[in-house]
């Protein structure tokens, strides 16, 4: 399956290089290909290309922009070449404005989310978010002491959600779906929680778990 990553940085990144070493084929996408210049080399298998076509080139696209990029990003990689696609969403909305005491301040309310947004502009992409509540540094294959991670999911559709909890799978993750698009009202601060301990004590290696 080829995956499309919109963007060049530590997420887009860990996750092409996860996407390669389970056997994908992998392009990242980017305003400046210079920037992933080294990370090609590392990765000699992927493909480097623009917003436009790595959205064209994915059979599943990976959003993997800055929070207040993530609308700009979708026009230019053309809302139109999403149509019927699964995009997952790791973007958090996390505004301009420095953490206070640790916690990050996000640029939506408490009854809307960056998914929403992203869902309403590309109507016929089928959005889940995923991959948002942990560091890139965890996100493929992590080892945690205390067993296998939960990795918080939600979006519309229900085949593109059973196809990212496969790669999740894959990825070393247990799934917990959230339900529809709503619940990323929820699940985009888990980011605010996760990071405070990094703020705070400088500790980034972490994942939520669900118990039952
Ligand atoms: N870092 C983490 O550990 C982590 C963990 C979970 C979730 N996240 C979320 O994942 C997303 C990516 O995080 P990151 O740390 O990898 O990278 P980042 O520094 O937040 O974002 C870098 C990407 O944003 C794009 N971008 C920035 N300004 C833009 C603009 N004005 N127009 C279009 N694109 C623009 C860049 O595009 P160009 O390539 O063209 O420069 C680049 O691809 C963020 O939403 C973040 O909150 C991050």
């Amino acid at each position: 399956m080829k995956i499309g990553i919109l963007g060049s940085g530590d997420v887009a990144k860990t996750l092409g290089s996860g996407f390669l070493k389970h056997g994908y084929e992998v392009m990242l996408g980017t305003r400046t290909a210079s920037k992933l210049a080294d990370w090609q080399k590392q990765n000699a298998k992927a493909r480097v290309g623009s917003f436009a076509d790595t959205a064209q080139f994915g059979e599943l696209v990976v959003l993997a922009v800055k929070g207040t990029a993530a609308v700009d990003s979708l026009n230019a990689a053309g809302p139109r070449n999403l149509d019927g696609k699964t995009v997952i969403d790791a973007t958090n909305p996390i505004a301009e404005a420095p953490p206070v005491n640790g916690v990050l301040k996000f640029f939506t309310g408490p009854d809307e989310s960056l998914l929403e947004r992203l869902q309403a502009q590309c109507k016929d992409a089928h959005f889940v978010k995923a991959f948002n509540s942990v560091g890139s540094a965890c996100m493929v294959n992590p080892q945690f002491k205390g067993g296998k991670p939960t990795m918080f999911i939600c979006g519309n559709n229900a085949k593109s959600k059973q196809g990212v909890a496969a790669i999740l799978d894959r990825f070393g993750w247990e799934t917990a779906d959230m339900g529809a698009a709503e619940a990323a009202r929820a699940i985009e601060p888990l980011c605010i929680l996760w990071c405070i301990p990094g703020f705070l004590r400088n500790d980034w290696v972490h994942a939520f778990k669900l118990l039952s």
